[in-house]
């Protein structure tokens, strides 16, 4: 069942998506989190973040809305409080960071580097840039290439990972950018924007007007995401990708290993129902037992086209 991301060896391809299993403990006492492959936090920013005002979330058919605005207690609280925890798991822990300029994220980046326990790195580039009139770090190739290399440089030992956002026309021009700069893994993707409205009051549904959408309304665009990311960018550069967006079963993450995906993550699907992660797990062995199936690793990029 095991994985490679990189030199991070992964138990197997299971693991947290950033933002939706807190800083480990909120899980803790609902899944046993050793039987993962991996811990993705939630976004830790420089300074801590209140996030947008309520409504935060909303259901939609087959998926959510989510408005959080990177609600997190910053990163001496995270330094202070949640790394002690994060060192208790016995799984590869990811801590994901996100700024508003590219000095924040490098601050960020160079002291959570440092943490012993921690495995890599995971950068949220879906943030605005408050220097380029917020337009997102993630939809422009230039911006992407200068965020990752700056961090690259603040921290040369630091696996890498980073999260490209599905916003964009091309998502193989930002993915290249970002192995380009010195990204060592890529995950695809984060969430797709929109939005909903409240007829009656004529406003919109969330505090932050728009937000993301993610769950199994997504699956089908962020499963085509990982398969173009993987033929046009990552396969030859031996880059390896964490695929999310939608995945509730283990076929739904079978689909994302064949498309490229050498580790999947999980998010929507286990704010509905944590137990999701381990039977995604065993899910995934009885694939490939009942396959003949040696390892997971041979799925990764298996589709036959
Ligand atoms: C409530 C919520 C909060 C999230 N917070 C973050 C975050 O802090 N940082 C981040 O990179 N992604 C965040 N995400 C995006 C997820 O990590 C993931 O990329 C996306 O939800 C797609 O996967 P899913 O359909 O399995 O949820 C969040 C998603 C949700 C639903």
């Amino acid at each position: 069942m095991s994985v490679r991301l990189g030199p991070v060896r992964l138990a197997n391809p299971v693991m947290t998506a950033s933002g939706t299993c807190g800083y480990a403990l909120e899980l803790a006492e609902f899944v046993d989190l050793a039987g993962l492959g991996g811990f993705v936090t939630k976004s830790i920013t420089l300074e801590p973040q209140e996030g947008n005002p309520p409504q935060r979330t909303q259901e939609t058919p087959c998926g959510l809305l989510n408005s959080i605005g990177l609600a997190n207690v910053g990163l001496d609280r995270f330094l202070e409080e949640k790394v002690p925890l994060l060192e208790r798991l016995s799984i590869p822990v990811f801590v994901n960071v996100a700024g508003k300029t590219v000095e924040q994220y490098v601050e960020v980046a160079r002291r959570v580097s440092r943490i012993p326990a921690v495995a890599g790195l995971e950068l949220n580039i879906s943030c605005p840039n408050v220097k380029e009139g917020g337009i997102a770090f993630g939809v422009h190739p230039p911006m992407v290439a200068e965020l990752v290399q700056a961090v690259r440089r603040a921290c040369p030992q630091t696996v890498l990972v980073v999260k490209l956002t599905p916003n964009v026309t091309d998502i193989a021009e930002t993915a290249a950018a970002a192995v380009d700069a010195g990204a060592d893994v890529l995950t695809v993707a984060n969430t797709f924007l929109g939005m909903a409205i409240d007829i009656d009051g004529r406003r919109p549904v969330l505090g932050g007007i728009s937000g993301g959408l993610s769950g199994p309304a997504i699956k089908p665009l962020a499963l085509y995401l990982v398969h173009r990311v993987y033929r046009q960018v990552a396969r030859d550069r031996r880059i390896p990708i964490i695929g999310l967006g939608g995945i509730m079963s283990a076929a739904d993450a079978v689909e994302f290993m064949l498309a490229g995906a050498t580790a999947v993550g999980i998010g929507t699907a286990a704010l509905a129902d944590p137990a999701c992660l381990p039977r995604v797990v065993e899910g995934i062995r009885n694939y490939l037992l009942e396959k003949g199936i040696p390892a997971a690793a041979d799925l990764v990029g298996a589709l036959q086209l």
